[in-house]
């Protein structure tokens, strides 16, 4: 059992990390929740999934469901579920449960954020990136026509509850996509940990409940530290979007037919060509990550159909952006990132990008 306590905006929530943990939900939610009225936000997939993890055990006063995937996190659905709650007559005493993956988190935060100015809500996530990801960090929100995650609230949960068992019916590709962040930890801030999933792959492929469970619990506390260092996303935590200027970009121009966490991986070797070049990387570094990668199944190298001029349209619109140029977060060294002047990032210009992209392909 591994217990890690987040610092964040002068509160603190646990994460708990543990196989077999949702066999005791009842007892594992009144420890966290109290006498709280609790309402489950899930996805379908997940609602199906949900009683082989409990047991069949109800320990929720209502259960709402919105079918799976990315479209669902819009302000439709947050609309819908807000009334959710208020036809079932949740009050401000009462807590919102989300159980799934990134969306659901997401969505189901926002609604907590702003349902009656705002009610606790515990974090039960259900695939590997938003164990090691969404689910720590306090941002919830939803997708707009305008782009993704474009409105939205700070609003740490009361708690995190991860079981890695809950992992064993994943999608390989989602799992695998989970990986590619917490290879993204060990390169940003912790050589040994990169080392230490170096040698655990075989395991970690193999999804062994116990070496997930240590995966996860390393994955966040590298965030939570970032986190409880820049809560509110002014500085330093721009680190934990290394790999994603790229990627992101990546992700967009191929009309979102990879998973992010695929075109982080493909990020994350660009960025570090990047840096060879901007901060003085080792030049053993990057075939190391890529290597670390491919055993994961992730791909490690730009797609034909990503052209350099459309990567280039696609960065101009990254949030990090100041003054025109686009911004990379780049490492230094396997574990530490380079920065300078408290600015975490690093402006790349469209020369360097095409010469980069040239050696990614
Ligand atoms: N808030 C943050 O800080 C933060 C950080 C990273 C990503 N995100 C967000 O997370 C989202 C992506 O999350 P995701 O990758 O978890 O996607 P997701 O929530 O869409 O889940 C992926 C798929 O897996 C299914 N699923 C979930 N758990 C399962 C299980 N145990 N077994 C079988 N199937 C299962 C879901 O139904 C879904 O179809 C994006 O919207 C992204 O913006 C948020
Ligand atoms: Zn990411």
């Amino acid at each position: 059992v591994t217990t890690l306590h987040v610092r964040q905006q002068g509160e603190q929530y646990a994460v708990r990390v543990e196989p077999g943990l949702l066999a005791h939900f009842g007892t594992v939610l009144d420890g966290v929740c109290g006498a709280r009225p609790r309402v489950v936000i899930t996805d379908e997939t997940v609602a199906r999934l949900l009683p082989t993890w409990t047991g069949g055990a109800v320990p929720w006063m209502g259960l709402l469901t919105v079918p799976p995937g990315e479209a669902q996190k819009s302000r439709e659905q947050w609309s819908r579920l807000t009334d959710g709650l208020l036809d079932l007559g949740l009050g401000r005493d009462g807590a919102v449960v989300a159980v799934g993956g990134g969306v659901i988190g997401d969505l189901a935060g926002f609604v907590a954020a702003t349902y009656l100015r705002g009610i606790p809500f515990v974090q039960v996530p259900t695939t590997l990136l938003a164990m090691v990801d969404a689910s720590v960090g306090g941002k919830t929100g939803v997708d707009t026509p305008h782009g993704k995650n474009l409105v939205g609230a700070f609003h740490p949960p009361a708690a995190v509850l991860a079981d890695p068992i809950t992992l064993t019916t994943l999608p390989a590709r989602d799992y695998a996509a989970g990986l590619a962040e917490t290879v993204k930890h060990g390169l940003i801030a912790d050589a040994d940990y990169f080392a230490w999933i170096e040698s655990h792959a075989e395991a970690l492929l193999a999804r062994e409940p116990g070496t997930v469970a240590e995966l996860v619990a390393r994955s966040v506390a590298i965030k939570a530290a970032v986190v409880a260092r820049d809560p509110l996303e002014r500085g330093e935590r721009a680190i934990l979007n290394a790999g994603h200027t790229v990627g992101h970009a990546v992700e967009h121009v191929l009309g979102y037919r990879l998973l992010h966490g695929e075109c982080v991986a493909i990020g994350l070797v660009a960025e570090c060509a990047l840096a060879e070049v901007l901060t003085g990387l080792p030049t053993e570094v990057r075939p190391r990550v890529a290597a670390l990668l491919a055993r994961l199944d992730l791909p490690t190298t730009i797609p034909v159909e990503a052209q350099d001029g459309r990567l280039l349209v696609a960065m101009r619109l990254d949030k990090k952006n100041r003054a025109g140029a686009v911004r990379c977060a780049l490492p230094r060294a396997l574990g530490a990132m380079a920065h300078s002047d408290g600015a975490f990032t690093i402006p790349v210009d469209d020369d360097l990008f095409r010469r980069t992209f040239a050696r990614c392909r």
